[in-house]
Parts: structure tokens; C-alpha cells; sequence
């Protein structure tokens, strides 16, 4: 409740249009510093262009794993290998994403979307080495995550208990993908009457936050 009850403080205050912005990028550090938080987890959303005539919309839940106020960026972190970076890496360029939060004690849902870019090397370096080895199982398996098994049995995952020397083969399929937003819409479900706000981010830095019509 205790996001609900800062955007309530917010609301209540004489110019809540000029503390929204803040509150929102408050909210994400939070969601990406604490696993309890309301927005700790997102949708995160792309087109699949494999077959040009008939794109695909495809949406999966990720961890936030850090926002960045300042560039406007908030990242999760996946495996190279898995659909979704094929979907980012081919079709439109730059690629184009969504993320939505939503946590329904809170009634607030929050759409970002922007530019989502794959980042390797020493930035994925660095988030690599502070990743304990249970979160490391994610990017152990052998054969790649999405694969068709023909078997009447699900496949073993036993190739993801390693040791923390062994988890370091993980690495390779590590990688951070990054979204730098364009736009956010912001809903409140609000027992006394919903409220909606749109911001506009340009690359200049700039933002236009406004109320729409909820
Ligand atoms: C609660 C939850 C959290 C998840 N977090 C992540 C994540 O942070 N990164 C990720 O790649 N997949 C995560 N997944 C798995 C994805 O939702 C998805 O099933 C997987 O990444 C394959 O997606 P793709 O085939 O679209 O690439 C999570 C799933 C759940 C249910």
C-alpha cells in the first residue's frame, strides 16, 4: 500500500502533475531495490517480425533490475539465447518495447515504452560478477531456453546445479537489455474517481506530462 499511499500524498498536493514524474522514477528504483515491492515485476513487450507479413506480439514478466531517472532507462536481465533477444535484435532498429506494471492491491498500472537495446561486455561484466549462483541456474542450461523437446517427459534441469566455478559458464548467455522510454501512461484506479497522466520524453532530456481522460 505504500505506493498507492504516495500517489494519494501526490494527489492531494496543490501541483501532483509536477511530482508525477519524480514519483514514478521513485517508484521504479523501488521496484528494482526490493523484491516486495509492487513493481519489482513487469510485462515486458516485443514484436516478433520472424515472418514480415504476420508480426506477432509476444509479452513475458520480467525482474526490474535497475531504473536510471537521469537517462530515463530501466533494465532486466535474460538470457541471450532466449526468443525475446532475437526479437529485439532483428526487425525494427532500434527495437521497440513495452513494460507494464500493474500490482492489483495498488489499482496503479504504469505503461513505459522506448527504445530497448541488448548490452554484453564489461557493463554486463560487472552485473554478472554480483550475481549470486541460485540467479545464475537461469542462464546455465545447456541447451537453448525455448527449445522443442520431443520427449513425453519435460526436459531435466539438472544442468543448472553447478558449482559457483562452473556457474561461470552462465556468462556467456548473460546479457542486460536496457530500455530508454519515450513515453509513460499512468492510471489510478481510484475509488473516487480515475485518474490518468501521460508523459513525453524527448531525447533532449525534456519531458510534457499532462492529464488525459481516464
Ligand atoms: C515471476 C517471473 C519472473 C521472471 N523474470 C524473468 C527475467 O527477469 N528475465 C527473463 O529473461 N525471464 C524472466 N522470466 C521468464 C519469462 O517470463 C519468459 O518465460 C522467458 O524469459 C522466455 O521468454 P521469451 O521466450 O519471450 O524470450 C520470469 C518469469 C516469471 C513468471
Amino acid at each position: 500500500m505504500e505506493l498507492q499511499s504516495a500517489f494519494d500524498g501526490l494527489l492531494h498536493s496543490d501541483q501532483p502533475l509536477s511530482g508525477l514524474d519524480d514519483l514514478i522514477w521513485q517508484s521504479l528504483r523501488d521496484g528494482a531495490d526490493s523484491s516486495d515491492h509492487p513493481w519489482n515485476l513487469g510485462a515486458f513487450s516485443t514484436i516478433d517480425s520472424a515472418h514480415p507479413q504476420f508480426p506477432r506480439p509476444e509479452c513475458r514478466k520480467v525482474v526490474l533490475r535497475h531504473a536510471d531517472q537521469q537517462r530515463r532507462t530501466i533494465d532486466f536481465y535474460t538470457d541471450v539465447r532466449s526468443d525475446k533477444i532475437r526479437q529485439l535484435n532483428s526487425g525494427h532498429s532500434p527495437a521497440l518495447a513495452c513494460w507494464l506494471f500493474y500490482e492489483a492491491t495498488t489499482k496503479i498500472q504504469l505503461r513505459l515504452d522506448g527504445m530497448a537495446e541488448v548490452i554484453d561486455g564489461e557493463q554486463a561484466d560487472e552485473v554478472w560478477k554480483q550475481t549470486a549462483a541460485d540467479s545464475r541456474a537461469s542462464y546455465l542450461s545447456i541447451d537453448p531456453p525455448g527449445e522443442r523437446v520431443n520427449d513425453p517427459l519435460p526436459p531435466s534441469t539438472a544442468d543448472r546445479f553447478v558449482t559457483q566455478e562452473v556457474s561461470e559458464r552462465g556468462r556467456k548467455n548473460f546479457r542486460i537489455v536496457r530500455t530508454t522510454v519515450r513515453h509513460a501512461d499512468w492510471l489510478y484506479l481510484r475509488r473516487q474517481g480515475h485518474v490518468r497522466s501521460m508523459i513525453d520524453y524527448d531525447a533532449s532530456g525534456a519531458i510534457d506530462a499532462f492529464w488525459v481522460v481516464p
